[in-house]
């Protein structure tokens, strides 16, 4: 038997919202959220803790229901077609989801056999590779680092091929090396031709790995464009010392006004300057 696959051509963008709202009880959460997603690319987006960004991964994945406007997903909708979505999708929480117990491989041949998948074994095999996971898939995960089992994590999201994968703040937690090795097997997705939607309040991950920004502040999405469309939102650079171009980290403090505006922001910006 084959099985079909899942990342069947379908037209126009991955993903589509259109007037998405929100509210949970008195707060409205989202109030008119628009953005596509273009397939095969990866699209960051940003915003302060309680934005609302996970509630926007979790109407697109179908395990909330918006209370009004459209969402669309691999061309189909979220609220009438939500079987579709699920096919087309995968999904991967802030902590990982892997058996501790099990070796990485096993993990992922238990997944290829609850995806009722031919041959798991190779599947889990080829996955392990492509992550870099070779060596250290004959172990218990309980003996990998946070950036092994993150990777092992999005490559058990991948069983199965989805079209469309949403990572709700992918390297929340790791150190700078293995946020540099999930960035890396994130770059390897959307080569391969699968749609990436990560949330992040990382700037410089976004900066890394994002073809298309976009920042969710006070329910809407007040900017949304590639890095150089967001850096020409600032004056040009200014020539002090030396030539510093704007960081996305200014141009969200820049748009994002009054949020940024905390002791802990204001630290991390001087840090940050300090360092260029
Ligand atoms: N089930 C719920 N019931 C009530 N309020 C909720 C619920 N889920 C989220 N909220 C509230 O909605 C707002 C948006 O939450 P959400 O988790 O979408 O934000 P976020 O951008 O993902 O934040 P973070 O960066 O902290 O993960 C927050 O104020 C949160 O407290
Ligand atoms: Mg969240």
């Amino acid at each position: 038997m084959t099985i079909p696959p899942t990342t069947s051509p379908v037209q126009g963008p991955a993903i589509h919202l259109r007037g998405l709202e929100k509210s949970y009880k008195e707060l409205r959460v989202l109030r008119g959220v628009d953005f596509e997603v273009a397939r095969g690319s990866i699209f960051a987006l940003l915003g302060s803790n309680g934005a609302g960004k996970t509630t926007v991964v979790k109407i697109l994945s179908t395990l909330l229901k918006a209370d009004r406007g459209t969402a669309r997903v691999n061309g189909f909708d979220v609220a009438t077609q939500a079987a579709g979505v699920r096919e087309s999708i995968s999904l991967t929480g802030q902590f990982a989801a892997v058996d501790e117990i099990l070796s990485g491989r096993e993990n992922l041949v238990l997944v290829a056999r609850l995806r009722h998948l031919k041959d798991p074994g190779a599947i889990a095999d080829d996955l392990l590779r492509r992550f870099s996971l070779t060596e250290a898939g004959g172990r218990r995960v309980a003996t990998y680092s946070g950036g092994m089992r993150r990777r092992l994590d999005i490559a058990m999201s991948l069983v199965g091929n989805p079209a469309v994968i949403f990572l709700d703040e992918p390297t929340a937690g790791l150190d700078p090396q293995a946020r540099i090795e999930v960035w890396q097997a994130v770059r390897q997705l959307a080569e391969g031709g699968t749609t990436v939607l990560l949330t992040t309040q990382y700037l410089e991950e976004a900066e890394q790995l994002a073809d298309r920004i976009a920042i969710l502040h006070q329910g809407r999405i007040i900017v949304d464009g590639t890095l150089a469309e967001l850096k020409q939102l600032l004056p040009p650079a200014k020539v002090e010392y030396v030539e510093k171009q704007p960081s996305l980290e200014d141009v969200f403090f820049a748009v994002v006004g009054e949020g940024g505006d905390t002791d802990a922001g204001s630290q991390a910006r001087e840090t940050t300057s300090n360092q260029q």
